[in-house]
């Protein structure tokens, strides 16, 4: 079983669907009326896109962008590469980019400056959790499900080696997961 790979569970199923709830109603009357462009950024955000869109009631568009950070590891140069782009232009748009995680924010300065420099209306952002003592650049979320300690977390989206983003829930990785 997974859970024997856990340490603790650091966010439950139910609290986590209890804050879309909290999300999708703020992003109903924030947006109602205005067809908002939803970009889900693959691959960690998936699970939230799925649970979090069920929760707004009013009409939105959905897409999805696939980037992935050059030189992934230590250092990292901000230069973020598009593996997948939007099939939808977001000129004259609102956008509301949906993330898992904001770690060094790098990944979601580069896609904010995309989008302003593609003339979107408005850029804001929602993301379940945020990591603020990863920061590299500065960057704070519009919404923010939780915030989360500098711990390996993974589970509902977040990855470890592309294994554990089918857990419903977040929780920490056992050190010798990773170590070996
Ligand atoms: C993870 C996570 C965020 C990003 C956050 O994605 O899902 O998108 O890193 O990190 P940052 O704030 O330091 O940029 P990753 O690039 O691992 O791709 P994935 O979603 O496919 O796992
Ligand atoms: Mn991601
Ligand atoms: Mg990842």
């Amino acid at each position: 079983m997974i859970r024997d790979e856990i340490q603790e569970i650091l966010i439950s199923e139910e609290q986590i669907q209890e804050k879309c709830k909290e999300l999708g109603k703020q992003i109903t009357e924030e947006y109602d009326g205005k067809f908002p462009l939803v970009i889900g950024v693959l691959k960690g955000a998936m699970p939230f896109m799925g649970d979090l869109t069920k929760r707004i009631d009013t009409h939105i568009e959905m897409d999805f962008m696939d980037v992935s950070s050059y030189g992934a590891g230590m250092v990292s140069s901000g230069e973020v590469k598009i593996l997948k782009d939007l099939d939808t232009s977001v000129e004259g748009r609102d956008v509301l980019i949906l993330e898992d995680i904001i770690d060094s924010g790098l990944t979601l300065s580069y896609l904010v400056k995309l989008f302003h420099y593609r003339k979107a209306k408005s850029v804001k952002i929602v993301t379940l959790l945020d990591k603020p003592d990863g920061r590299k650049v500065d960057l704070v979320p519009d919404m923010t499900g939780f915030t989360v300690p500098d711990a390996f977390v993974v589970g509902y989206g977040l990855d470890y080696a592309e294994r554990y983003r089918n857990l419903p829930y977040i929780g920490v990785l056992k050190p010798e997961i990773y170590e070996g």
